[in-house]
This record gives C-alpha cells, sequence and structure tokens, in this order.
C-alpha cells in the first residue's frame, strides 16, 4: 500500500493565499460571464476581465477514505448589483458533503436541490468562523457581499467530484444583489 504522508497547508492573511499554492484554479469574469443578470454591467467590465475569485486545491488522491480540501478565495465587487461569486456545482457523487469554513471576510453560502421534483432553496451566512454545512445533494455557490476578501475552507470525501454543467445551463433559482445599501435575495427571472 502507497502510504499518504501528512501534510500542513497555510493560509497567508498577508498575501491572501494558500502556502504552498498546491494547484491554483483561478476564475475571471468571462469564465462565466452569462452567469450574471446584467449584461450590459459584464459587456464594460469584460475590458479589464477581472478576476472574480481563485481557489488552491491541495494536493489529495481523489479516492474514497481522503479528505480533499481547499482555500477559496472571492474578491470583493460586483458585476452591476449583483455580488461577486462562483459558478456552483453538484458533486458528481451527489450522495457527499461538505463542510465549509469561513477565515475571512462575509458573505453568503447559496444552496439549492432539486432531488424530489419540487426545486429548494437555503441560503447561509457567512462570517470569519462561521463553519456551515452543505449536505448531501445541494449544489453550493458563495457570494462575497463584503470590502474584503471572502475566503473560506471546503473539505469534502476524496470521491466526490464535481459537476457544473447543471448550473451553467440553469443557474441558481436565486439572485444576491445590493438593493438600497442592503444584500438582498431575489428570485433568478432567468432560472430555467
Ligand atoms: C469544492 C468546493 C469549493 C469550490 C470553490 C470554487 O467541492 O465546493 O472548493 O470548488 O469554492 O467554486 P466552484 O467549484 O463552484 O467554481
Ligand atoms: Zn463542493
Amino acid at each position: 500500500m502507497d502510504l499518504f504522508k501528512p501534510i500542513n497547508s497555510y493560509y497567508d492573511f498577508e498575501n491572501i493565499k494558500m502556502v504552498p499554492e498546491g494547484e491554483l484554479i483561478t476564475r475571471n469574469l468571462s469564465d462565466m460571464d452569462w452567469m450574471y443578470q446584467d449584461q450590459e454591467a459584464v459587456k464594460e467590465l469584460l475590458k479589464k476581465d477581472p478576476q472574480i475569485y481563485r481557489y488552491y486545491n491541495v494536493d489529495i488522491p481523489e479516492e474514497e477514505g481522503h479528505l480533499q480540501h481547499c482555500i477559496s478565495i472571492i474578491n470583493p465587487g460586483k458585476v452591476g448589483n449583483e455580488y461577486n461569486m462562483t459558478k456552483g456545482h453538484f458533486h458528481e457523487i451527489k450522495g457527499t458533503a461538505e463542510i465549509y469554513y469561513t477565515i475571512q471576510g462575509e458573505g453568503m453560502l447559496f444552496m439549492q436541490s432539486v432531488t424530489d421534483g419540487e426545486p429548494e432553496f437555503e441560503a447561509l451566512e457567512m462570517k470569519k468562523g462561521s463553519l456551515s454545512y452543505v449536505p448531501p445533494h445541494w449544489a453550493h455557490r458563495t457570494i462575497n457581499t463584503g470590502e474584503e476578501p471572502l475566503a473560506f475552507i471546503g473539505i469534502y470525501p476524496g470521491e466526490a467530484g464535481h459537476v457544473y454543467g447543471d448550473i451553467e445551463e440553469k443557474g441558481f433559482m436565486k439572485l444576491l444583489i445590493e438593493k438600497d445599501g442592503e444584500p438582498t435575495i431575489i428570485d433568478n427571472p432567468n432560472y430555467k
């Protein structure tokens, strides 16, 4: 048996990154431009194509028994009046859960499930120290509503895998926009 050796990773608060970096994945606006409601704002922002978020995956075997873990960082900002967010996904093995632990910033965790016909939606607050549980069968997306980066640790089963297609095509049933200076959850008129 190949014995996997224990390893440490660190969050560098000053430089807002994980050390060692592991696998770094960056998502710019152009990677998810159709997901935002205000396409005029998208068009304008695409001239600079800002980075919306990035995440650092610790290199762990994608196998049962292991725990994948990563640090995600969503930059502060909005596209029109909609806050910066991740694409969101289901786990490929839908019966796998995830834990998010917020280490910096503030935001929201959107979850939706369509397991038994009727679509269901839930939202949880994220702030420094919040420990959020994403149960099996819930798609999840994170949103930065603050002025600083939103950084959180995600921990999930090694075999979980990720599926983006469903959310890419149908979207989330709710959006988080700034209204009268406050984060406000509204129905997504484009949800299919
Ligand atoms: C892993 C997980 C997070 C996200 C990351 C980026 O299962 O939920 O690590 O992968 O926050 O978001 P997505 O994957 O939606 O681009
Ligand atoms: Zn996940």
